[in-house]
């Protein structure tokens, strides 16, 4: 993190209200509020708090904001109402006396409020809490007794300031983020945030949405000290301390100043670039210490295996080694992206190279309780490991295991070479070295052989051919997929392969073996199917499936329904790889999905945000087009029958792929649009017609799309307890609005930013369509699929819609119709895989 140079930086679009009347205070206490023009001032006179107004805005949109009050360049570091600036000038800032800070317009309305009367005891009679602005930029609510309520810190809006934690905890992987301005007059929040990684809480990043823009790369000690040295620049060491263990459940960022600086913090801008700034008196601006974008930084830019050389100016993105461009032509032009492919396969002998001042790619493994030896030979027995960097941790600031042995397997994601300082590793490569020598020579002594008789020349001719194409291949099945154990099945009826269909039969004992024994850690989700577990087969990320025992099906028609299915390819469907079969133990292994599923984000508060609306129309589209290939696409019209946003998995782009799509051919039960024996399916997303008499067709499927849609335009699960507005689910709630006109108030508040009112609509009418009570009402896939895509053509008006009551607690449950439970499906949620 420590790139010095010297940049000015100036932002000169706010304007700050009239100076406060009278002397300053440093708090808030009831029954005194706050008005534009007033500020408070921190006791040390570093920090201001007031209303403050962008430049353009008209009417003037104020903000209660903290800025620095010692320096003559109005800069916030901290708004209260990003989202919710009121107008009228006698609006005002108030503690309550239950100690909430209230920022009310004139009318009274509250545009914002820290909302903590309700989380903590009313303060005790006699005293009154104050709201404290410190000499650190923190707003702290304190209790008559002291205790802290609140705390502007632990909001954080687009500033880092010294002190500040960003806290992440580790069960909920949640934590703080900053997030950007929407512009340089803009507070309200934009799409750029930054926080530590939650899947390895060893790093940070910079994110665009949802999507990586910036990595720190993995943690190499306690600390990382970005010290400016340079003689011109100001004295300033900053210590930024990364995965602080804080207590058992959460672990936190902060970064300290050496002694006398003052006025450097990290902000992140309002175009995503995580700056390091500190403030020059004598020319009054701020100086630019470190920056995150610009030249090969940003996240992946050099492709995979290729890296960004920054202590090369400029810098430029080079083959890691042992590498060559993918494609030198587009290398040569400037364009990185494809990265770079071994010169040569890697064999498993092949040792290590170290590569000194490297920030480490992403996409590691961390292996626990090793020292730098035992990180070598982890990572030199595990053939599929290709890479290790190793680093002692601070005895001081962290708990428990010190070491910190990351391992790579597959290709090597953003990595950067640094140079050699605090905050870099070394990366011990594995690369093809020896094997090469050896093989030149084998040559040599072939090639006389060759030379003597045209037969043997012959010969040699048609060996080298066979030999080649052997290595060819092989070589290009291990990219796709080295699964070093697993053999492609020759039993399942070779006809049937196409060329470019490869389908694994694993042996159940590999299945264990990676799974941990099927261990509760490996374990990420459980459904009626069976449980599914995540694990690594070669150098590939899978899901496995563990069918529940109680299918009667023969093993041969199991794999041959398998196979079936498995043919089923379509980027909205997650993959089917392969299975193993063993006895009684019947094993599915797909594709894993890095986001899990789509109800884990949807419904989740803290989540939601993470899909604006254009994201959502995607998903739509997605799950529509994957549908409709489902029911009419493949050579197979399958119905999927349990169709629900726990269903639909999105990878890491948030892409969607519709999850345990054949299970009822898997299990046997294909009769078609008939009667069947067992209802599968989960309640509240089944058709009518299905969940009462057992009829299903794809019109089924068809309903329970449009309840997914629904969901998705409003960012409420179909049966939220206690029903929604007053209705019972919400369909019926959809149904009403739509009568009174008032469709466009369906759109989930998240996503008011970012939405198009007419897709809204577009889509809510779509949603009506496909839940209509008569299954000949609703449209077919193709015909939504074609709506979704070009917009609206004149679309029916639609009839009621179909819908059963009952009470929300028997609404993820599953009804079997027959005491006779062959499958008794019960399909609860099954977590993202
Ligand atoms: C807050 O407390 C003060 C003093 O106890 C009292 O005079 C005032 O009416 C209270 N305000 C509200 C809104 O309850
Ligand atoms: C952020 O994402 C948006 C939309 O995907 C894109 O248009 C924009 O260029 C991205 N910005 C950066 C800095 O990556
Ligand atoms: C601060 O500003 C002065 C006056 O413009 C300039 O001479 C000096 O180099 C600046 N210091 C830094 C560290 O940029
Ligand atoms: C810079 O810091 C060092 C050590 O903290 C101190 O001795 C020195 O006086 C400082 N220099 C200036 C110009 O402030
Ligand atoms: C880690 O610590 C051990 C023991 O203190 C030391 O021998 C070793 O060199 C250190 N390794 C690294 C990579 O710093
Ligand atoms: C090889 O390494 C990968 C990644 O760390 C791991 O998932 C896999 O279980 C290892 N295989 C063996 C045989 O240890």
């Amino acid at each position: 993190m420590a790139w010095p140079a010297i940049i000015r930086y100036a932002i000169a679009l706010l304007v700050l209200l009239p100076p406060p009347p009278c002397a300053a205070v440093d708090r808030l206490v009831p029954g005194n509020p706050l008005s534009p023009g007033a500020t408070i001032v921190s006791d040390g006179g570093s920090f201001a708090l007031g209303f403050f107004s962008p430049a353009n805005s008209t009417p003037a949109k104020l903000y209660i904001g903290i800025w620095y009050n010692d320096i003559p360049q109005l800069t916030v570091v901290w708004v209260a109402n990003r989202e919710t600036p009121v107008t009228s000038s006698s609006a005002s800032l108030s503690l309550t006396n239950a100690s909430d800070l209230v920022l009310s317009d004139a009318g009274g309305r509250v545009a914002w409020t820290t909302n903590v009367a309700g989380a903590a005891p009313a303060p005790a009679a006699g005293g009154a809490a104050a709201a404290v602005l410190l000499n650190t930029g923190n707003l702290v609510i304190r209790s008559p007794d002291g205790t802290t309520l609140w705390q502007s810190f632990d909001h954080p809006a687009d500033t880092f300031l010294p002190g500040m934690k960003i806290r992440i905890r580790y069960v909920t992987r949640a934590g703080e983020r900053l997030v950007s301005w929407k512009g340089p007059a803009d507070p309200s929040p934009g799409p750029f945030s930054f926080g530590a990684d939650p899947d390895t809480f060893l790093q940070v990043f910079v994110w665009n949405g949802t999507r990586p823009i910036w990595r720190s790369g993995p943690w190499t000690g306690y600390m990382v000290s970005t010290q400016t040295t340079a003689p011109y620049l100001t004295n300033t060491s900053v210590i930024v301390y990364l995965a602080v263990v804080n207590t058992e459940e959460e672990i936190y960022i902060t970064f300290s100043l050496s002694d006398g600086a003052a006025h450097t913090r990290y902000v992140l801008t309002d175009a995503g670039d995580y700056q390091l700034q500190t403030w020059n008196g004598s020319s009054s601006a701020w100086i630019l210490l470190s920056w995150t974008r610009g030249e090969c930084m940003s996240y992946g830019y050099c492709g995979l295996n290729g890296y960004c050389d920054i202590t090369e100016f400029p810098s430029t993105c080079k083959c890691l080694n042992g590498f060559e461009p993918t494609s030198l032509e587009d290398w040569r032009g400037g364009r990185f992206s494809q990265g770079c492919r071994r010169k040569e396969a890697l064999r498993c002998g092949d040792g290590f190279l170290a590569f000194p001042g490297i920030q480490s790619p992403d996409k590691f493994v961390l292996v626990r309780n090793r020292d730098l030896h035992e990180c070598e030979a982890e990572c030199t027995k595990n053939c599929s490991c290709v890479a290790y960097a190793y680093a002692n941790l601070s005895t001081s600031r962290t708990k428990g295991d010190l070491t910190r042995c990351l391992v790579w397997t597959g290709d090597l994601t953003d990595t950067t070479r640094t140079g050699v300082g605090d905050a870099s590793d070394t990366l011990y490569l594995r690369v093809a070295g020896t094997m090469r020598a050896k093989r030149s020579h084998a040559l040599k002594t072939v090639l006389p052989a060759v030379l003597i008789s045209g037969l043997l020349i012959l010969a040699a001719i048609s060996l080298a051919w066979f030999k080649f194409k052997g290595r060819v291949n092989y070589g290009a099945k291990h990219k796709k997929l080295t699964l070093d154990d697993m053999s492609a099945s020759d039993e399942l009826g070779e006809g049937n392969h196409a060329q470019d269909f490869e389908f694994l039969s694993v042996r159940f004992e590999d299945i264990v073996a990676a799974t941990s024994n099927f261990s509760e850690a490996c374990k990420i989700g459980q459904g009626g199917f069976g449980k599914v577990y995540k694990a690594m087969l070669g150098c590939r990320e899978v899901a496995i499936k563990r069918l529940s025992k109680d299918s009667d099906q023969g093993t041969k028609e199991f794999k041959n329904e398998v196979v079936l299915i498995a043919k089923l390819q379509h980027r909205n469907l997650v993959r089917l790889l392969g299975c193993s079969v063993e006895a009684d133990e019947k094993i599915l292994i797909y594709e894993y999905l890095a986001n899990g599923s789509l109800d884990a984000t949807l419904f989740d508060n803290s989540r939601k945000m993470l899909l604006d609306w254009p994201m959502r129309l995607n998903i739509i589209k997605g799950v529509a087009r994957g549908l409709l290939y489902l029911h009419q696409d493949s050579r197979l019209t399958i119905i999927h029958r349990d169709l629900k946003a726990a269903n639909v998995l999105l990878d890491a782009e948030m892409r969607p792929k519709i999850a345990d799509f054949g299970m009822a051919r898997i299990f046997n039960d294909s009769q078609e649009n008939a009667n069947t024996r067992c209802v599968v399916g989960t309640y509240g997303y089944m058709a009518p017609e299905y969940a009462m008499e057992g009829v299903f067709s794809i019109k089924s499927d068809v309903y329970s799309f449009g309840v997914l849609l629904l969901e998705v335009v409003t960012g409420i699960r179909r049966s939220s307890s206690g029903g929604i507005m007053g209705f019972p689910n919400l369909i019926v709630y959809a149904w009403n609005m739509w009568k009174e006109g008032k469709a466009r108030d369906l759109a989930d508040p998240y996503i008011m930013d970012t939405c198009s009112l007419d897709e809204v609509l577009l889509c809510s009418h779509v949603a009506l369509l496909c839940v209509q009570e008569n299954p000949d009402d609703r449209p077919l896939m193709s015909s939504v699929v074609l709506t979704l895509e070009n917009g609206s053509t004149r679309l029916p008006a639609p009839n009621n819609p179909g819908h059963y009551g009952q009470t929300s607690s028997d609404v993820e449950q599953t009804r079997d119709r027959t005491e006779n439970s062959m499958n008794s499906l019960t399909l609860t949620t099954i977590e993202g895989r």
